[in-house]
């Protein structure tokens, strides 16, 4: 049984939630409704009312208590929008919050899934492609609309998917949040800095921005995180567990800390393999700093864990520029590791805030392309192979 809390939109397939709502009360659910204005010129809130066996609020002004949105979202494990026309797609993507229902959306932190419907030259508008993409980038779950008869009595793209489609996305975001419910997971991320002198150091690119959101998508599906994180200023979830570190040194006896009991370990840090044998305590001349700097290796964490691990899921990252698979599979073997991802970093992708493209790699001969996208939408396609994968050991 779950608390699905359902936004209704004005359009002509508002009458098509009734149906939902009746199907998701039958099977044991609790659905409580918030029609947008416009929604109840096509169906009438006593019907949703009467289906779901709950009041139904239409208006920020007319409830019971002073601001009802943050009472109901957070009683709600599912947030569902059906159907969600072009004007409520905009301002979800956008962030207005000019009624109930927009209100509710903004507050809201469990998952979002919504199934638009609408004339298909609104659907194909760039705006509303624009809107969905953005949402889609923020994690919502779009369920696309079919093509079919529209109201307009023309065949199009814009007809609110059949009631199956959506309740099985609205199974599949709920069972996403529960899936690491009660795990402990660790990652590292972001780069490593090694002292030169007080002001000086050697590192690289990395922002951090894969383990951040790797991070945040485990504790979306409910596991406890900690997350080592090196010098960054990408904002880590205020959820997680943070550990800041700056030197490899520090990033490992953090991780090693943080790694008994973990159920997952994920290794995205872009360790400095080098640091200076010598680090000055003040800050050095240049009359008399050195010509050459000596450099000797940080410890390698990946697989300082790999040498240790009992039990624990542990996954790395190959930031390759050449022969990136056969690379990773060495690491995979030498390491210890259940499983690998891969990234093409030659010409710079894979550092920073840009697209990417991912390819997880295991056992002997396991692989599955996860897909070009930003981070975001990696990290979930990550976690849901993660968890196919973790379910077959
Ligand atoms: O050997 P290589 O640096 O290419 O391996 C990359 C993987 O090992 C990444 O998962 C990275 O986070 C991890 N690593 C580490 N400690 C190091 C170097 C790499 O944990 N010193």
């Amino acid at each position: 049984m779950a608390r699905v809390l359902l936004g209704v939109c004005g359009g002509i397939a508002a009458y098509k939630a009734a149906a939902l709502t009746s199907a998701l009360v039958q099977r044991g659910d609790r659905v409580d409704v918030i029609m947008s204005e416009s929604a109840t010129h096509f169906v009438g809130s006593l019907t949703f009312a009467a289906l779901s066996g709950n009041p139904v609020l239409t208006s920020l002004w007319d409830a019971p208590e002073s601001i009802p949105h943050i009472a109901l979202v957070r009683a709600a494990d599912v947030f569902a929008i059906v159907p969600a026309t072009a004007n409520a797609l905009a301002k979800l993507a956008r962030g207005f919050a000019d009624d109930l229902l927009s209100n509710a959306a903004l507050a809201a932190r469990v998952p979002l899934v919504v199934a638009p419907a609408m004339n298909a030259a609104m659907y194909e508008h760039p705006a509303t492609r624009e809107n969905l993409r953005l949402l889609v980038e923020r994690g919502v779950t779009i369920v696309e609309p079919d093509t079919g008869f529209l109201a307009e009595r023309e065949t199009g793209v814009g007809r609110l998917a059949e009631r199956d489609a959506i309740l099985a996305a609205i199974d599949a975001a709920l069972a996403r949040t529960r899936e690491l419910t009660g795990q402990r997971v660790l990652i590292t991320a972001g780069p490593t800095r090694e002292a030169i002198d007080p002001v000086r150091f050697l590192s690289n690119a990395s922002t951090g921005t894969m383990g951040i959101e790797l991070a945040r998508e485990a504790l979306a599906r409910g596991a406890a995180v900690t997350l080592v994180l090196g010098p960054t200023l990408v904002a880590a979830p205020a959820e997680a567990h943070v550990v800041r570190v700056t030197s490899a040194q520090e990033m490992c006896d953090a991780a090693l800390a943080g790694f008994s009991g973990a159920d997952v370990a994920i290794a995205t840090a872009a360790v400095a393999d080098w640091r200076p044998a010598e680090s000055y305590a003040q800050k050095v001349k240049k009359s008399d700093g050195p010509a050459t700097l000596a450099l000797e290796r940080t410890p390698d964490i990946l697989a300082t864990l790999g040498a240790r691990k009992a039990g624990t899921f542990l996954v790395g990252f190959a930031a390759e520029t050449e022969n990136h698979e056969r690379n990773a599979r060495e690491k995979l073997q030498r390491k210890h590791l259940d499983a690998i991802a891969v990234n093409d970093v030659s010409g710079g992708a894979g550092f920073g805030t840009g697209d990417d493209e991912i390819v997880l790699l295991w056992g002997d001969a396991g692989r599955k392309a996860l897909g070009t996208g930003s981070k975001r939408v990696l990290a979930r396609a990550l976690w849901d192979a993660l968890d196919v994968l973790r379910a077959r050991n």
